[in-house]
């Protein structure tokens, strides 16, 4: 098959595309390196031993994207979309609101038109779990309340309403919505893995850069919770067993998939883990210490947050492999290249 990837150059986009690289897909990516380097590109090359087409521009451009379809349609029907692009840190959404609803709402909006123009109408869209009512209790099944608690969030949901409209009035369209629990870990190469600039907002990279003593210290922000230690408890999956679920939902979506359209499934582990036994893992594991000291809560962070995965193992016949060592040990390895 061919697979265009927007925002392929990004985090769970790279490792998603050397999935499809290595079980034979061609892909296609476009990125704006607006939160990546063109480095990874050369890095997945390197990891797959074969070129991927590269598009650098923006998915608000609809002239861009419209030659960038043309002309790969020419060599070859595109397949399905992969839609990753689009901004993720929850500060910042508080912060600069519209900028989330122009880059993931608007940009989600160009690149549905011009999909539809181009009769290309399969698509899988990367939401989140923060989606979900923070007062539902875990794990979050699919159909469980939504009430996002930041514009992030709020991005996320009306993207996911908006594809629920299209497919209603458009049942040609084939869309599958994946919710991310929380990303970590890296390529087991070393050579990707998640690359923030400035003070990371997720918790794996901020662990990293206090191990290597170039953040002085974590903030484990509360540890009043109600969890075992007070610290939050999160369903961290390893990326490449997201970048997994990708191939199993893609393959469900254009092979057999049940009326529901868009289908909906949670990609996590089903288990949640604290920040402290986070600290603890990555220590033992990597034979380092992470300098860490307690700050207040943070506004709008939950006590708990974890995934049903039933729904994900039943009809994509998918569960996640990797453990919470396999990420410390990654993220560890990942970070001696020297990329972060
Ligand atoms: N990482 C997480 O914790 C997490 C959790 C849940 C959902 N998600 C969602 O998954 C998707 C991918 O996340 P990620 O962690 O790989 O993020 P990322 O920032 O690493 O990757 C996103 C990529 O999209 C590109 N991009 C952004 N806006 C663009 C635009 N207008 N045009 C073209 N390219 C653009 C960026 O340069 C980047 O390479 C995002 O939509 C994110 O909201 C991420």
């Amino acid at each position: 098959m061919k697979i265009l990837l927007t925002g392929g150059l990004g985090y769970i986009g790279s490792h998603t595309c050397i999935c499809l690289k290595e079980a034979g897909h061609d892909t296609v990516v476009i990125d704006n390196l607006c939160n990546s380097k063109i480095s990874v590109k050369d890095n997945i090359e390197k990891i797959t031993g074969s070129e991927i087409a590269f598009y650098e521009g923006d998915i608000r451009d609809r002239g861009f994207l419209r030659d960038v379809f043309q002309r790969e349609q020419r060599k070859q029907k595109i397949d399905a979309v992969i839609h990753f692009a689009g901004h993720k840190a929850v500060a910042d959404s508080v912060e600069e609101p519209i900028d989330y609803f122009e880059n993931n709402i608007a940009g989600t909006i160009d690149l549905l038109a011009v999909m539809e123009e181009e009769n290309i109408r399969n698509l899988i869209f990367s939401s989140s779990a923060t989606v979900y009512d923070p007062k539902s209790p875990v794990p979050y099944k699919e159909n469980d309340p939504k009430s996002p608690v930041n514009p992030y969030g709020e991005t996320k949901y009306i993207i996911e309403r908006m594809l629920c409209s299209l497919a209603a009035s458009k049942p040609s369209w084939n869309i599958v919505i994946l919710r991310y629990f929380n990303p970590a870990g890296a390529h087991k190469s070393g050579l990707i893995g998640e690359d923030p600039g400035g003070i990371p907002n997720n918790l794996f990279p901020y662990i990293l850069k206090a191990a290597k003593g170039e953040l002085p210290a974590l903030s484990v922000f509360g540890n009043d919770y109600p969890t075992p230690d007070g610290t939050g408890v999160r369903d961290y999956i390893h990326v490449s067993d997201l970048a997994e679920g990708h191939m199993a939902a893609l393959k469900t979506m254009l092979t057999g998939r049940g009326e529901e359209n868009p289908t909906v499934y949670n990609l996590g582990t089903g288990r949640g883990y604290s920040v402290l036994e986070i600290i603890e893992a990555f220590e033992k594991t990597n034979n380092v210490k992470v300098p860490y000291m307690i700050a207040a809560r943070r506004a709008g962070d939950i006590a708990w947050s974890f995934a049903s995965t039933e729904k994900a193992k039943k009809e994509l016949h998918w569960e996640t492999t990797r453990g919470i060592y396999d990420m410390c040990r990654d993220i560890w390895r990942f970070g001696q290249e020297d990329l972060v």
